[in-house]
């Protein structure tokens, strides 16, 4: 069976709008762009198109790429006092002569709703989540709805990186999962993942994983997006092959990509609320 990530983001962004609509103050989300790298531009024009039909207050920042370290740190500072906004998203990657660290660290993490503070992975990994990254948790959303329990489940994650592979782990450990986090280095990786309940598959190679790998009866989830020569988008699995052994997989385009949006809404409605609290 697909499951069809367009179609629970849709839902869920309908869910954002409906509660979105009773507030007093619409939620704030500060995106800011460096460069013009295509694909980012994409995601940031998407990420503003999701805001307002969720009826979200947006800003999009977009910045020469010849932008100082300081200015950008400026910028960052300027939104955290801004009370208009809840979150704030510097798209990533950034160009070479910025440092993607510092960057994060300088969002105030109560507005970070990328999830990508230390303050806030840190609370994931103490199993107190604040603000989770977009990714892994629009993931656990989609895993919600087969229905399947994770609990003692082996999950297999393939990519270590810290925005999918790494947060993507923990969010599973968190669920009592039992968990094998793979990198570019493992060995025998097709043996591991024969051995998996759940893959996760965040490596960015076109069509890598072959349906002989995967264990019959397995949920598949497919985070890669990558463009081949002919400009049609594979994931990391291939579809054709790993759908007839699955019980569960995500298609690519229209699984976990629109899943991620969703769950930004999402974040920025629970940064709404945490600061209103306050
Ligand atoms: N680039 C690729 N994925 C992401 C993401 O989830 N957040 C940000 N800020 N940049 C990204």
């Amino acid at each position: 069976m697909i499951i069809d990530g367009k179609q629970i983001a849709q839902e869920l962004r309908q869910t954002i709008a409906n509660e979105v609509a009773l507030l007093e103050r619409k939620p704030g989300l500060a995106v800011i762009l460096i460069g013009d790298d295509p694909a980012s531009a994409v995601y940031v024009r998407n990420k503003g198109i999701a805001c307002k039909e969720a009826g979200f207050y947006s800003e999009k920042i977009n910045k020469p790429a010849s932008i100082t370290q300081a200015a950008l740190l400026s910028e960052i500072e300027r939104l955290n006092n801004d009370d208009k906004i809840d979150g704030i998203l510097v798209q990533l990657p950034l160009p070479q002569h910025l440092d993607a660290n510092l960057v994060i660290e300088a969002i105030n993490p109560a507005k970070d709703v990328d999830g990508f503070h230390s303050e806030n992975i840190g609370k994931l990994m103490q199993n107190n989540p604040f603000l989770r990254p977009c990714t892994p948790k629009g993931v656990m959303t989609m895993l919600k709805t087969t229905g399947v329990d994770l609990a003692g489940k082996h999950c297999v994650v393939v990519g270590a990186s810290n925005i999918v592979g790494r947060p993507m782990a923990m969010e599973l450990l968190n669920a009592r999962a039992t968990v094998t986090i793979c990198n570019s280095k493992t060995q025998d990786l097709s043996g591991k993942l024969k051995q998996a309940d759940i893959v996760v598959a965040a490596v960015g190679i076109a069509n890598m994983i072959q349906g002989d790998w995967i264990k019959s009866g397995a949920i598949v989830i497919d985070v890669g997006i990558n463009k081949l020569d002919n400009g049609h988008l594979v994931g990391d699995v291939d579809f054709e092959s790993a759908q007839k052994v699955a019980d569960w997989i995500t298609p690519v385009p229209g699984g976990v990509g629109p899943m991620t949006i969703a769950t930004l809404l999402e974040n920025t409605l629970t940064a709404y609320k945490a600061r209103k609290e306050k």
